[in-house]
């Protein structure tokens, strides 16, 4: 048994997207806090996001039309509480957003909103046009950077939650050297973000590999609904380019999608056309790609003024500019991608989860707002405000003393795990094509097989980072395979070709899992 180095701090605060930031910002106003995080500080899927952030900031919006919209795009699973909290406390939180240096776009001295997919009034802030969640990390970061309540270890990697009777009382680390650390804490906060990376074509970040769902799991916390996963139906489908993301707001601002042949489809599959629901929007392309055997649809805004799309998405028209697409003058290719987890680690309304000290916030955490399908926009202010709900309760925490540690084994002898980087991609390929945006019981049931042969990574020695995200992913995978295999309906962001419809009378329920026990 080797001795295991510790140190202790108040609250452990895992990932730096949003919620992992304003969540440390708002903790060190009283409490040392240490935020952890696998790549630099900067790196998280919130700095890609470009449409915005959503909440009520004018007076021909209402809270009331907020949460309807919320929850009519949750598809029953919304949990109406939980909406109420985040359309009342939006507004205030983006204050504080604002306060904390982050800067929106304004129009004729107001803040500008613009309107995406399912929202019933313009009620998305951006900035820089397309490039909000850079302005909110860039803002955030630059805070907790220099903030003396707050430390910061870059590149270090979480391996696991310790818990003893108390709860969760710290996190196993592993340095960039490779050598581990017991943190010792009063809270751990997971913000740890998504699980894009589990599929082949992706908007998120190589980061978003779904570690903070597998170690809570692996921890016993109860995992809500992991089969509803979102596939933004447009991004970026171009030889030699990532399948970056064409916001929302494109469409919002009146862009339109073709098939291959050049025609419009949106009136043949909702009354909504282009601002239909994601699912909708993302099923219907690929219904045309099959129809017109193509592997991409069009996005079409060069009927706008050429100086307005250069001004409105500067991020997106550069991006695509470096592909060789004008998208004042050309159309866009693009093709669904997988883009946001719904279900996450389950949490009650200040955050907290069924382990005692550990809370969830942001995409990790299941707090019902989302449902089976979530409104565009609504992440990074649900991130905001049920951060500042998670602060409020860890003030109330008693203060644990740090403990004497007694040491880790480390005698596995197990050969360690080769081959990484082909495996992932198998497993990669294996979420398009088997649990992806349209499924059957005979592809989930396929899918399982697949994953279930990777398996034996959990004997092997797990050395390095890119070995346990790699077991991280297969367990991530493994429970939204298994979960989107139990329910035998559709709704939101799972579809089943063998199930078509929703069963409200069976189905209008969240499915729980944990370790220790079957699906319930
Ligand atoms: C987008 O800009 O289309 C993404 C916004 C979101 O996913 O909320």
């Amino acid at each position: 048994l080797k001795t295991m180095p510790s140190a202790y701090t108040d609250v452990v605060i895992i990932g730096s997207g949003i919620a992992g930031l304003f969540t440390a910002l708002k903790a060190a106003e009283t409490r040392k806090v240490t935020l952890i995080t696998k790549k630099e500080l900067m790196e998280s899927n919130t700095r890609y996001a470009q449409g915005g952030i959503a909440a009520v900031m004018s007076e021909e919006d209402s809270t009331a039309e907020h949460m309807q919209d919320t929850l009519v795009a949750g598809a029953g699973l919304c949990r109406p509480e939980a909406v109420q909290v985040l359309a009342e406390e939006g507004p205030a939180a983006v204050h504080e957003l604002m306060a904390l240096g982050a800067e929106f776009d304004v129009e004729g001295g107001r803040l500008a909103l613009t309107k995406e997919g399912a929202h019933s009034h313009r009620r998305i802030l951006h900035a820089h046009g397309d490039a909000t969640g850079f302005e909110i990390v860039r803002a955030l970061a630059g805070k907790a950077r220099n903030h003396a309540n707050i430390k910061l270890l870059e590149h270090h990697y979480v391996i696991d939650l310790v818990q003893d009777e108390l709860g969760c009382r710290g996190v196993l680390v592993q340095r960039p050297d490779g050598d581990r650390i017991y943190l010792q804490s009063t809270a751990v906060v997971l913000c740890s973000g998504g699980a894009g990376q589990l599929y082949r074509y992706t908007t998120n970040p190589e980061v978003a590999t779904a570690d903070g769902l597998a170690m809570a799991y692996r921890a016993g916390a109860v995992i809500r609904d992991a089969e509803f996963i979102q596939f933004h139906p447009t991004a970026l489908c171009y030889a030699g380019a990532p399948r970056f993301l064409i916001s929302e707001a494109v469409r919002g601002e009146g862009a339109v999608l073709r098939n291959s042949r050049g025609e419009r489809f949106m009136e043949k599959y909702h009354p909504q056309l282009e601002l239909a629901p994601r699912d909708v929007v993302a099923r219907a392309i690929v219904s045309e790609m099959e129809q017109t055997h193509a592997n991409m649809v069009y996005l079409d805004i060069t009927h706008e003024k050429p100086e307005v799309i250069r001004h409105r998405f500067p991020t997106i028209y550069e991006t695509c500019l470096s592909y060789g697409l004008d998208m004042t003058t050309d159309w866009i290719p693009v093709a669904p991608a997988a883009h946001y987890m719904m279900g996450g680690v389950r949490t009650n309304l200040d955050g907290e989860t069924n382990i005692p000290r550990l809370f969830a916030c942001g995409e990790v955490s299941s707090t019902g707002v989302h449902g089976a399908n979530r409104l565009a926009s609504n992440s990074l202010s649900e991130a905001l405000v049920f951060g500042s709900r998670i602060v409020k309760r860890i003030q109330k925490l008693e203060v644990l003393p740090e403990q004497v540690c007694t040491g880790y084994d480390e005698t596995r002898t197990a050969q360690p795990a080769r081959d990484l980087a082909e495996r992932k991609l198998k497993l990669q390929k294996t979420m398009v094509r088997k649990v992806g945006l349209r499924r059957t019981g005979e592809l989930l049931q396929e899918g399982l097989e697949e994953l279930k042969r990777e398996l034996g990574i959990f004997q092997a020695k797990l050395v390095t980072a890119e070995q346990l995200e790699f077991a991280n992913m297969l367990t991530s995978s493994l429970l939204i395979a298994e979960m989107a295999l139990q329910r035998e309906e559709s709704r939101g962001g799972h579809y089943r070709e063998d199930f078509p419809e929703r069963n409200d009378e069976k189905w209008r329920q969240h499915q729980l899992c944990r370790r220790d026990q079957q699906l319930l």
